[in-house]
């Protein structure tokens, strides 16, 4: 039996850890195994990689960086994602190739075919079987993370307001492109009706019976 891979996806402050803790506990409560993980950082080998890609201080030239995260990704699927969907579990991903192509490929500007060539090699052609794409206005995701965290932005999240318009814009057009995987969600909606949402979707693809979603 081989499990579901679900990923996340969607700007800083979309709320993609509530929504993932909630699915869990919905997903557990009807005796589903759920190993929630995340990239960059969902090993120890990728934790140091987060920590360079999310806090170096010197300059990371845009390709080194697009690498960086492909050889976590590398090292995640082989030795977390793969062996947990051989187990027959619910893989429920913070961030997967998706965001790749919308950080490096879009809004670095390393071309987004380029970026999901490298990032598909990296994951040995691992696709997920639904993405939930969060899809927030950036201001007010931006409001969000401040309001969490104070102004302690990590590298990414620096980056000017128009770098993240474009991210934004990238996974709608792939949503668009892919709407049969994507499950696109009006992420300023309240939290427990994107909830909603997102369990029915998930519901057929781990045979939890439609009629209970709650
Ligand atoms: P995330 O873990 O969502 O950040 P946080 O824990 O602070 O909410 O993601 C870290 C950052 O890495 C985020 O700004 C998006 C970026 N990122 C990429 O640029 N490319 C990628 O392939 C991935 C997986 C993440």
């Amino acid at each position: 039996m081989t499990g579901s891979f679900i990923t996340l996806e969607g700007g800083d402050g979309a709320g993609k850890t509530t929504q993932a803790a909630l699915l869990t506990d919905w997903l557990e409560a009807h005796g589903r195994t759920v190993v929630r993980t995340r990239e960059p950082g969902g090993t120890d080998l990728g934790q140091r990689i987060r920590e360079i890609v999310l806090h170096e201080r010197g300059h990371v030239a845009p390709r080194a960086e697009a690498l960086l995260y492909a050889a976590d990704r590398a090292q995640h699927v082989e030795t977390v994602v793969r062996p947990a969907l051989a187990r027959g579990e619910v893989v429920l991903q913070d961030r997967y190739v998706d965001s790749s192509v919308a950080y490096q490929g879009v809004a670095r500007d390393l071309g987004a075919e380029q970026i999901r060539s490298v990032s598909d090699w990296a994951a040995d052609g691992l696709v997920p079987d639904l993405t939930v794409l969060l899809d927030l206005d950036v201001t007010v995701g931006r409001a969000r993370v401040s309001a969490a965290r104070g102004d302690t932005f990590d590298r990414l999240e620096s980056e000017a307001a128009v770098f993240h318009e474009r991210v934004r814009r990238a996974f709608l057009d792939m949503a668009a492109a892919e709407p049969a995987r994507f499950l696109v969600v009006d992420a300023a909606a309240d939290p427990d009706v994107v909830q909603q949402r997102i369990r029915e979707a998930v519901a057929p693809l781990v045979g939890i019976a439609e009629e209970d979603p709650s």
